[in-house]
């Protein structure tokens, strides 16, 4: 396999087998014809970038039915807010800005009372259309070179460029970078956060790991990518969301100085092996651990009689339950908040996926949390089924 950057070679990290769509939560009828791909991952010495070997077209993924929408999540709805107001301490009133990725423009809502004129590109159509109703300006198109080329008042003009947890899912960077350098002003910034491959080697969060994310970025990577391109970066700002994220600050190179946090950073990641080949090969080694006893406990679950349900049909989901091959014989259903999963299967092993209002009349003796990025937001919400005696679990500890 190439780098898709430099060409250069990469190696063979782990293979997650054949995968299902990571969103593709489909009807009885669409069984037989589910698509499948081999998820394997790989990492670039050169680049010290960690990436998926092969992945499905982005066209196959964001498409009408995306069923992922930020809003729905409180947490994430204030995180964004409170990221809105870092961004507008780096605005003058009547700067622009370009969100990448804007979904139901749950952080653009929060420019929407001022005089920055924002827009944002959503790729999925019925995301797109929630943040149209809501008023803001969402271009219904992937955010690439063509796609931005008529866009004249953002052209050169630009003061920030924002993205969250989507530039991983972005193949082409080269173009990627390219469109960016056409944006942005002078002395314009680049800020997205993304999951940090730190965070994901620490907890053996390998559900990370699918699809959509076709990279795991590291500082260390940003780094050198961005270098490629005349950019450089400056602040790399740790996020407790997602389970362990990065907000990195890109600007023209030579435009400003980098800050201490960042060295710091870089050097955690020498030090900890994240720039290198060596964290990969350990990496691999947990994954396989981490699958091994995660099987285990819910055999033993299940010689004891346990009934066992799911909660959050997650996309991170999709890469656990067909790595680990655990079906409906082990998992009853998966609840979910989510209309458009609702009544559906999950991708690949076909768990039904049921309301929230189902899971509170079924209770299961053991609850496998597939969200457990959102563990605080969920425990507190279910208080009452806490105080239940039931084993609620999970592949990282909760
Ligand atoms: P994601 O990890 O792919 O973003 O998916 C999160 C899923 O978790 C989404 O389908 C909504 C669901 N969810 C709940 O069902 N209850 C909750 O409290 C939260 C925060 C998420």
């Amino acid at each position: 396999m190439k780098c898709k950057i430099t060409n250069n070679k990469i190696k063979n990290v782990i293979s997650f087998g054949k995968m299902p769509l990571a969103n593709g939560f489909l009807d009885k009828k669409d069984f037989k014809k589910e698509f499948f791909y081999n998820l394997e991952t790989g990492f670039s010495e050169k680049l010290s970038l960690f990436q998926l070997n092969d992945h499905p077209k982005p066209k196959q993924m964001f498409n009408i039915k995306y069923p992922f929408f930020t809003g729905s999540s409180k947490y994430m709805k204030s995180h964004f807010q409170k990221y809105s107001k870092m961004i507008k301490g780096l605005l003058k009133s009547n700067s622009k800005l370009i969100e990448i990725g804007s979904n139901d423009g749950t952080f653009l809502k929060n420019f929407a009372n001022s005089k920055i004129k924002s827009v944002g590109f959503e790729p999925s159509k019925n995301v797109s259309d929630i943040a149209k109703k809501n008023k803001i300006d969402s271009r219904n198109k992937f955010f690439s070179y063509k796609n931005i080329l008529n866009e004249n008042s953002f052209l050169n003009k630009t003061d920030i460029i924002c993205a969250s947890n989507v530039i991983c899912h972005i193949p082409d960077l080269k173009d990627l970078i390219k469109s960016i350098d056409l944006l942005l002003n002078k002395n314009g910034l680049f800020i997205f956060e993304e999951p940090y491959l730190g965070s994901m080697f620490e907890k053996v969060s390998y559900d990370q790991i699918y699809d959509e994310h076709i990279y795991i970025f590291s500082a260390s990577s940003i780094k050198k990518i961005f270098n490629l391109f005349d950019f450089e970066l400056i602040d790399a700002i740790p996020q407790i969301t997602h389970g362990g994220s990065m907000r990195y600050i890109i600007s023209r190179s030579k435009n400003r100085k980098a800050s201490k946090r960042l060295s710091k950073i870089l050097d955690y990641e020498k030090k900890n092996n994240i720039d290198n080949f060596e964290s990969c090969k350990k990496f691999k080694k947990d994954c396989e651990n981490s699958r091994d006893n995660l099987r285990l406990k819910i055999k033993k679950l299940k010689e004891n009689g346990k009934t066992i349900c799911g909660y959050a049909a997650t996309s991170k989901s999709t890469t656990i339950l067909n790595y680990c091959n655990i079906d409906s014989t082990m998992l009853d259903y998966i609840a979910d908040t989510t209309p458009e999963k609702i009544g559906k299967y999950s991708p690949g092993k076909h768990i039904p996926i049921v309301s929230m209002d189902h899971f509170r009349k079924n209770l299961t003796d053991a609850i496998y949390l597939f969200a457990w990025n959102h563990k605080n937001e969920i425990f507190k919400k279910e208080k009452k089924i806490l105080k239940k005696k039931i084993n609620w679990f999970s592949h990282i500890k909760l």
